[in-house]
Formats: structure tokens, C-alpha cells, sequence
């Protein structure tokens, strides 16, 4: 059994005065997300992504298609029990303290208010907001806010995570919290599906993605599958060579680029790494670091639009 199942979803928005054009925002979605996995749902803006959450959470109702979570129908009331969520622009009482708010979240998912408490405090801690529990949120930053909604996403030990654009507005440190987080609850059994269109976000920590465009799904599965690498091209950076030792790399890379510290090359080949390095050591150079190219999220849309 799958635990989020979607097919040939569809969502007209109705739009303009007298409401009489419609765009077509999400155009027969059909994916299938299996128990534990983290699964990343990955387009530009407009790609639809929020468009999808809204459907599965019960929000809108599709204008074709049909979804299953947790072999539920998403218009069934008690399998939302077992789900978390966190929207794209979560809204909040600003003048509740941290920790009322989530007592209060508790609350609303039947908790008793000893154990709302008790969660509420140790969701704190898991998000690092511990120090800040008793701040009104009107305080809070927005990266500050984004780590209350996670937690408000997990107030009731969810199976099933919905987050969209959960790293949004938090700084690298923040986002290599909440993707700690995300590996950690994968690692605790839970089924997480995200949104994002920053791939270093995705690349870390999911098992499959999707990749939405215009409504459309373009590609899914593994992401280093979908993300092609260019031939056998390499790109390295070497420091500390001098003018002759550029030369003689120019004779034989696609392309060398001096940097303050030395150069940025790229080889048409990984077989003329051997070469590189001798040159760089004979140069008393040192190489920093060498790698394939792959081909970006934003390429692989180019390419994707193109050929479609
Ligand atoms: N309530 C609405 N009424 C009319 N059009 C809408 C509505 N909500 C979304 N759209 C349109 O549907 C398309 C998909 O929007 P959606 O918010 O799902 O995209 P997204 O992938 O979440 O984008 P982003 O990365 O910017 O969050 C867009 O073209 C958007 O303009
Ligand atoms: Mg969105």
C-alpha cells in the first residue's frame, strides 16, 4: 500500500472578473509515495506544488482526479489525525507565546493539556527554539516562525508529513536544521513529502522527487538519475600555480578561468585529470577540489521545456 497516492489529479483555477477564465494549474498528477520515504516535490514558481498540498490536505477540491493517503480518500476526516502539515504561508496568533501556541495546537488534535504541554516542550527543543518558548510570535523572525510551524507540523506525532517549502527563509544553518530534522523523523519511521525549488535543499535527503512544470509532471524518481551527468566532463580548482603551469593547462582543458588563488578548470575528459595533477604538483599547486559536472535543477528545466 502506498501511503500518498495520487491520480491524474487536476486543478482548474477559476480567474479574472466574473471569475470566467480558467487556468489550468496542476494537469493530471499521478505519483505514488511508499511508506518512509522522504519524497520532494520540486518545481518553479507557479510549477503547481503548492497546488498539490492544498488538494491533499482537504483544502480545494480537485477538478479531476482522485488521492489516497493512507489508503484513506483525502475527503475522510479521521485519517487528517494521522497527518502533519505545514503550509506554504502558515498563519499565527502573534500574541500567543511560543509555547501557548503549540499547547493550543495540542489542544485541537485532542491532546490533554498535561501531555499538550509536556509535547509542546520538547518539540521546542527539537527545533532549537527552547530559549525563545515564552516570546509572544509577534517577536519571532521569519526564520524563527518557519521552526514553529515544523514543530505545530509534529504536535501529534503525525505518520505522514506534508511540508511545503519548509526550508524557506532560514539562513544555511537553518536549513541544515530542518533537513537534520527531516533525516531524523525519516529515520523514526515517518513518511515525509516536501516542496522546494532549491535542489542542494533536496539533494541531501531525498529518496525520489518529482519535478513539476506548468502543471505538469515532467520527470520522477531518483534525483541523481533524473540530473544526467554531462559526459565525462570535470571541473577543478587548483591554487597556488604560476603563469607557465596555465599554459600548459590551457593546451589541454575546455576552459581555464584564473582565480585570485589560482584557476577554475574544466576537462572535456576525467581521463585528463592524471595530467592536471601533474602539472599542478610540478607548479608547487595544490588541488583544492575536482568534480563531475551535473547538470543543475534550472538546466534540467531548460532542457525539460525544450524538448516538451
Ligand atoms: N487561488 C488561485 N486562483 C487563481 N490562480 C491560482 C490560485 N492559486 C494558484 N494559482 C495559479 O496556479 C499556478 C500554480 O500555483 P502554485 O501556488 O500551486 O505554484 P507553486 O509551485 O506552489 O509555486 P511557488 O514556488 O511560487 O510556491 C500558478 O500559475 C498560480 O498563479
Ligand atoms: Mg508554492
Amino acid at each position: 500500500m502506498f501511503v500518498i497516492e495520487t491520480e491524474n489529479l487536476t486543478q482548474d483555477y477559476a480567474t479574472g472578473f466574473w471569475r470566467k477564465r480558467r487556468v489550468r494549474a496542476l494537469d493530471g498528477l499521478s505519483l505514488q509515495v511508499e511508506a518512509g520515504e522522504v519524497f520532494g516535490l520540486l518545481g518553479p514558481n507557479g510549477a503547481g506544488k503548492t497546488t498539490t498540498f492544498k488538494i491533499l490536505l482537504g483544502l480545494i477540491k480537485p477538478t479531476a482526479g482522485s488521492a489516497r493517503i493512507l489508503g484513506a480518500a483525502i475527503s475522510e476526516v479521521k485519517m487528517r489525525a494521522r497527518v502533519g502539515y505545514l503550509p506554504e504561508q502558515p498563519y499565527f496568533y502573534d500574541y500567543l507565546t511560543a509555547r501557548e501556541f503549540l499547547a493550543y495546537c495540542g489542544a485541537l488534535c485532542d491532546l490533554p493539556a498535561t501531555e499538550a504541554r509536556q509535547r509542546a516542550a520538547e518539540l521546542l527543543n527539537q527545533v532549537g527554539l527552547a530559549e525563545s518558548a515564552d516570546k509572544q510570535l509577534r517577536k519571532f523572525s521569519k526564520g524563527m516562525l518557519q521552526r514553529v510551524g515544523l514543530a505545530q507540523a509534529l504536535i501529534n506525532d503525525p505518520e505522514v508529513l506534508f511540508l511545503d517549502e519548509p526550508m524557506s527563509g532560514l539562513d544555511p544553518l537553518g536549513r541544515r536544521e530542518v533537513r537534520d530534522l527531516i533525516v531524523n523523523l525519516r529515520a523514526r519511521g515517518k513518511t515525509i513529502f516536501f516542496s522546494s525549488h532549491i535542489l542542494t535543499d533536496v539533494e541531501a535527503m531525498c529518496d525520489r522527487v518529482a519535478i513539476l512544470n506548468r502543471g505538469r509532471l515532467i520527470e520522477s524518481g531518483k534525483l541523481s538519475e533524473i540530473l544526467k551527468t554531462r559526459s565525462n566532463q570535470i571541473e577543478a580548482v587548483v591554487s597556488g600555480i604560476n603563469e607557465s603551469a596555465l599554459a600548459e593547462l590551457r593546451k589541454f582543458a575546455a576552459e581555464v578561468l584564473p582565480t585570485p588563488e589560482g584557476a577554475r578548470v574544466w576537462l572535456k575528459d576525467d581521463r585528463d585529470a592524471g595530467q592536471l595533477l601533474e602539472i599542478t604538483h610540478q607548479a608547487g599547486g595544490r588541488l583544492v577540489s575536482i568534480n563531475p559536472v551535473r547538470e543543475s535543477l534550472e538546466e534540467l528545466f531548460v532542457r525539460e521545456v525544450k524538448e516538451s
